[in-house]
């Protein structure tokens, strides 16, 4: 590593409960969410060039073909809006160590975003407070201030207001990944499909979640996670219902889907039971399976400057 390069990491996120309402006038949908973060990551490394590039590394079961590598890159639009925000005409070389699955609703590029922004303000020295961070997040993504904060918040607006929730306890989930990814706006313009004509009320967090993660119980929380988008991607993608079934078959304490998809999460009784259905599903063969703790922390700078 030379001494200008700055590395830092940022997790996973799951929704351990979606409530989706209306779309609104910008075309976002009002949600009222609970995310978790989880130990799986991404890698950013960042250090000074002449100009902005992104390179993309990571196990190529995880899509990384599909991480675009100019402009557009959600990593390369964090770093500009950072040096905007600071009237900064710095370039950076970004290399990106995927761990997280693309398109896999799991926010691996929310993730990117978040970690070139802690990385880039180490790397410029130019120490963001955390309030116009999370507000630059905002800018880039519905799930990137929380990919900021990490643990367990829950999410309103359109998914960018974020509230840490009192949490006890650690949770074991096996993720089945899905061989192709799944794309988010597909899936909420299938929700608006399948709900057409009918009244949607105003999403709510449910009580008995947030009661069974400030008790820290996995038992009571498996039975409240909850996703209004399931629907819509078992339509685009009937395999996934199966997929969820064949896991809830192996009685883990809880199932759903991660986001928007595709990726299939369980909630398992500590990490033995988890290492177990791993193995399970990982016989069936229906996909890339892992298991993780959460919540973790949120992006943090892991080696360079501080
Ligand atoms: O904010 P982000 O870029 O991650 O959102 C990706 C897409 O997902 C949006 O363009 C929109 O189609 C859909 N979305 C939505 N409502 C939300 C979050 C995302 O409709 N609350």
């Amino acid at each position: 590593m030379s001494a200008a390069e700055v590395v830092a990491v940022a997790p996973a996120k799951i929704n351990l409960c979606l409530g989706v309402g209306a779309p609104r006038p910008d075309g976002y949908h009002t949600l009222a969410t609970v995310y978790q973060a989880i130990g799986v990551y991404d890698e950013v490394r960042v250090r000074p060039a002449e100009a902005d590039t992104v390179t993309v590394t990571g196990d190529e079961r995880l899509a990384v073909a599909d991480v675009p590598t100019d402009a557009s890159n959600i990593a390369v639009r964090a770093a500009r809006l950072l040096a905007a925000h600071h009237g900064l005409a710095a370039a950076v070389a970004i290399h990106i160590v995927k761990g997280i699955p693309v398109a896999g609703g799991m926010a691996g590029g929310s993730a990117d975003a978040a970690a070139t922004l802690v990385a880039c303000d180490a790397l410029w020295g130019t120490r963001t407070p955390p309030e116009e961070l999370a507000a630059l997040a905002g800018r880039l993504g519905s799930d990137v201030p929380f990919a900021l904060v990490g643990g367990t918040a829950v999410g309103a607006g359109h998914g960018e207001l974020v509230t840490p929730v009192p949490t006890q306890g650690e949770y074991w989930w096996v993720v089945l990944e899905s061989p192709a990814g799944l794309s988010t706006p597909a899936v909420y313009r299938e929700i608006d499909r399948l709900r057409a004509g009918s009244g949607v009320p105003e999403p709510e967090v449910p009580a008995a979640l947030l009661r069974a993660l400030a008790d820290g119980d996995p038992k009571v929380l498996g039975a409240a996670l909850a996703n209004d988008l399931q629907p819509a991607a078992f339509r685009l993608r009937p395999e996934l219902e199966r997929n969820l079934a064949t896991g809830l078959a192996q009685a883990p304490l809880g199932a759903l889907l991660s986001g928007s998809g595709p990726s299939c999460l369980f909630l398992c009784d500590g990490k033995p039971g988890a290492a177990q259905l791993a193995e399970a599903l990982t016989e069936r063969g229906l996909g890339p399976v892992s298991v993780a703790a959460g919540p973790v922390s949120g992006a943090r700078v892991v080696s360079g400057r501080s």
